[in-house]
């Protein structure tokens, strides 16, 4: 591979997401912004975020951000740091109006104002009832902020890399770079030399067997940090969305259970009402997706499989508002309006029209809570004492603010990247405002090449999709919904063997062009260091809190285990852990009841 192009601007930011896009947006403003993105821009996975974005506008009952804070932090399992929660609920309002004045076509209560639902998690603090507070696009909130908010970034003349893929960043004692790239199409490598780097690059879904998360979710650049020094906060803490298509593990949004659909076990049985009386269906998603494998492992699931149903026909949740002395009705028509994407998906990949039906669901691994520590401005922090790495930002499910503790509430993924890509944007263009540009290092892609010679010059190694398919098994098994010593620990060794087994992985196409059999190696180079991160951040855990449930360790213990994992990759040893504690705020821990 070569070197064709050098680069500059003020800033480099990764990933064309929410988070991308709004920091760019921003830091576009004020200074000379790139996006490099490994997909055209409105493929990322932004879109794949149906049901909504979170804030407390209260526009059809009474909301309060107060309430919205309160819920996030219960919901996180006390973990999140309170002073960022605040910060997210608060900021929440303004920039949903912000993305309707740049006209975000939101849908519509009759009264004109953005149309709101109910999501799990969300309440009104004073009944405990569900609150409306997930402002949609129909389900189809995430695509509709992407397709926004990359027309005011062409409009505000914001550079595009599209289908490059940046594989390092340029780090220089305490400071960054610029990060290193290879143009997909021609296999041709490209430094970008700026003052700031931002990342912005999503989640690693792919560590899983079944997953919401799109072909590239590889975790990028969660490891391109972890390589460079950056520590990952809190990576045991991985969410399983409640409702996945059984077995493809696309998602089926909360926003069906907000418009009334409830989960049916082979009994035919409502069983969240055993597990959460209060909220019912609406519970967070740890509690659900929990109820829905335990069901299963007891043998209640739909004819004995490993699946229940999510219903949401009309006959069904008319039923049960009636019995929960809710006086709203809903109709087959407006299903097909509020949840138009949900219905195509399901008549497409299983033949259901869910008007009529039940769909077939079972958990799948979507977000990650965990990633980059940054502080509320995207400044990547290097550890427990909160030193900052100069000119690193990180936003977005990459990122760790931390905003969701161990388990996140449905729609502030969105509210998430919004917000902290607008704050991190404004932030970056004022580092690049009062800093010089530093001179690049010799020879910045000197690693990269030789990891890419490496890959090329493999003969007779395993194939990348044969050690994958180990890893997202053993991870499944392991370090899944639930997980022990034991397992965790047998998913170890088998990472620790996966780890070898890479240095000879090998690939069959050998050439330069859109070689995506190498991109893939080197991606799941990416998967297994994420994979293993988490798992052993998760088998020092010894608790159970949020999308961490310990078989052996049921209870939470605020006593040993409130406070934040960073874990460390080392020259001399594979990682070691630090703690940091967590920023408290009004809301001390209790058990948390649905
Ligand atoms: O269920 C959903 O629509 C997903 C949204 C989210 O992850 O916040």
């Amino acid at each position: 591979m070569t070197i064709v192009h050098t680069h500059t601007f003020d800033a480099v930011i990764v990933g064309a997401g929410g988070a991308g896009l709004m920091a760019a947006l921003y830091a576009s403003r004020e200074a000379d912004v790139a996006v490099i993105s490994k997909l055209y821009p409105t493929r990322s996975h932004t879109g794949a975020a149906q049901g909504g974005v979170g804030a407390a506008l209260g526009n059809m009952e009474e909301d309060r951000w107060e309430w919205h804070a309160y819920d996030t932090v219960k919901g996180s399992d006390y973990l999140a740091d309170q002073d960022a929660v605040d910060i997210l609920c608060q900021d929440a309002i303004d920039v949903v109006i912000e993305l309707e004045h740049m006209g975000l076509p939101f849908d519509r209560f009759p009264n004109g104002r953005i149309s709101q639902r109910r999501f799990g998690g969300h309440t009104n603090n004073e009944t405990g009832r569900p609150v409306m507070r997930a402002c949609h696009a129909a389900d189809r909130t995430g695509h509709m902020i992407l397709q926004t908010l990359y027309q005011q970034c062409i409009k505000n003349k914001v550079n595009f890399f599209d289908e490059f893929q940046v594989l390092d960043l340029i780090r220089v004692g305490n400071e960054v770079r610029g990060v290193v790239a290879v143009e997909i199409t021609t296999g041709e490598l490209h430094i970008f030399h700026s003052k700031a780097v931002m990342f912005a690059t999503g989640g690693w879904g792919r560590c899983w067997e079944v997953t919401s998360n799109a072909h590239s979710l590889t975790g990028d650049g969660a490891a391109i940090c972890l390589r460079r020094g950056v520590p990952l906060q809190d990576m045991e803490f991985f969410q399983f969305h409640p409702t996945g298509i059984f077995k493809l593990g696309i998602l089926i949004t909360e926003g069906v259970r907000g418009e009334g659909g409830v989960l049916i076990n082979g009994q035919g049985e409502r069983f969240m009402t055993r597990y959460a009386p209060n909220i019912k269906d609406l519970a967070s998603r740890d509690v659900v997706s929990r109820a829905i494998y335990l069901e299963i492992m007891a043998g209640r699931g739909i004819n004995g499989k490993n699946y229940v149903h999510l219903d949401v026909t009309p006959e069904t949740v008319n039923k049960y508002f009636a019995e929960d002395g809710e006086d709203r009705r809903i109709t087959r028509e407006h299903i097909e309006a509020k949840l138009p994407d949900i219905a195509d998906f399901t008549r497409t990949y299983l033949g259901i029209d869910p008007t009529r039906e039940p769909m077939p669901i079972q958990p799948t691994a979507h977000y990650a809570m965990g990633g980059i520590p940054t502080d509320v401005d995207g400044r990547v922090l290097l550890d427990a004492q909160k030193t900052v790495l100069n000119g690193l930002y990180a936003a977005g499910e990459v990122a760790c603010v931390s905003v969701h503790g161990a388990n996140r509430l449905g729609t502030n993924s969105l509210t998430d990247l919004v917000v902290f890509g607008r704050r991190a944007g404004k932030h970056m263009a004022q580092y690049c405002k009062e800093r010089p540009l530093e001179p690049l290092p010799t020879n910045p892609a000197k690693e990269i090449m030789d990891t890419l010679a490496q890959i090329r010059q493999n003969e007779d190694g395993a194939r990348p999709y044969e050690l994958r398919q180990r890893m997202q098994k053993s991870m499944t098994a392991g370090v899944g919904v639930f997980r022990t010593q034991e397992t965790i620990s047998q998913t170890l060794a088998e990472l620790r063997a996966l780890r070898e087994a890479y240095k000879t992985v090998t690939i069959t196409d050998k050439g330069k062009v859109f070689n995506s059999d190498l991109l893939e190696a080197w991606e799941l180079g990416c998967l297994l260091e994420l994979a293993e991160v988490t798992a052993v951040s998760a088998l020092a855990r010894t608790e159970s809190r949020g999308g961490h449930a310990r078989d052996d360790y049921p209870e939470r213990d605020d006593v040993n285990w409130l406070k934040h994992t960073l874990c460390h990759k080392e020259a001399e040893g594979p990682y070691r852990l630090e703690y940091k504690p967590v920023t408290m705020g009004r809301y001390q821990p209790k058990a948390r009841v649905y």
